[in-house]
């Protein structure tokens, strides 16, 4: 019983520290191709002029991913980014993130 639950615990580490370091494995020089059409709300550089409009520069990739995802899946909703995430496949995500993230 013991050894069974010191190799819960391992596998629930090892889940945990795939999901933290993010894994996402995106091309950032894609991404910032991509990126043109974001520049106008986020900022050329990540860092938005608006008060209503989220800095992406420096942020985590696997939560620029999740966000990204969710705006395209409704599960979060805005009037402005929804729209513009539609269209996004998964590799252009981890694209996006990769070069957001690395600013
Ligand atoms: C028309 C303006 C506009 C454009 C263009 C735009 N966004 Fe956004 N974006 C927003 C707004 C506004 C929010 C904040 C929405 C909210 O308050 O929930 C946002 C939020 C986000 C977030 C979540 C940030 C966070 O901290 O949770 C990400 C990621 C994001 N945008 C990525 C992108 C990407 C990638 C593109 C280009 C494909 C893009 N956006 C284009 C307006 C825009």
């Amino acid at each position: 019983m013991k050894k069974f639950v010191a190799i819960a615990n391992a596998a629930a580490i090892a889940v945990a520290m795939t999901f933290s370091t993010g894994a996402v494995a995106g091309d950032a020089a894609a991404g910032k191709a991509k990126a043109a059409t974001c520049a106008g709300c986020h900022g050329a550089a990540g860092v938005s002029n608006n008060p209503m409009w989220p800095n992406l520069a420096g942020q985590k990739a696997g939560y620029l991913v999740k966000q990204m995802k969710a705006f395209k899946d409704g599960s979060r909703k805005d009037p402005m980014m929804s729209p513009m995430a539609a269209p996004l496949s998964d590799a252009d995500m981890d694209n996006l993130a990769a070069f957001y993230s690395g600013l």
